[in-house]
């Protein structure tokens, strides 16, 4: 297990597109345990997306349950999602986002309300799940790491929906 370095904006890995994962071997679930211990080492981390650790494979991880908002909310707990794909979506939310790979920002994001979502889980088995409120956004948020977006790049006016973190949380 290792705590991996994090890609920092405008590294350009973090435009990149990631490639679907053929198969949950013992080298990808050696990696998802890397990326939940790096996701873990950051206090109020609640996803994090291989991309941002430089492995460009569709991977994300997501726990919602021990944050202020999303805990409060319904949710899966600890998700390791790979492949994850987007059937559909509803609903609108304008929620203030951050970033591991964007420390000094947040921004108002428009996101949908709730989503469902097909993927393998980390013994490669398909699952199918609804996901509402937070822990839809930060679902969406992940997969976007995996199609080269950061939630910079998702909102409407840079002028005024951009702000400077006061402090890191
Ligand atoms: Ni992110």
């Amino acid at each position: 297990m290792a705590i991996l370095p994090i890609l920092q904006f405008p590294d350009p890995g973090l435009k990149e597109k990631s490639s679907p994962v053929t198969g949950v071997t013992t080298e990808v679930s050696a990696f998802i345990d890397d990326l939940l211990e790096t996701m873990r080492a950051s206090p109020g981390c609640i996803g994090i997306a291989a991309p941002q650790v430089g492995m460009l494979s569709r991977i994300i991880v997501v726990d919602v349950s021990g944050h202020r908002r999303g805990g409060q909310e319904e949710n899966h707990g600890l998700l390791v999602l790979v492949n994850p794909e987007i059937l559909a979506r509803g609903g609108k939310q304008l929620v203030r986002e951050g970033c591991m790979s964007v420390p000094g920002y947040t921004a108002n994001v428009q996101r949908a309300q709730w989503i469902l979502v097909d993927a393998l889980d980390r013994e490669g088995k398909q699952i199918i799940l609804e996901a509402v409120g937070f822990e839809s956004i930060a679902i969406q948020h992940e997969v976007d790491h995996l199609d080269g977006y950061l939630f910079l790049d998702r909102v409407s006016s840079i002028k005024t929906d951009i702000f400077r973190r006061k402090c890191y949380r």
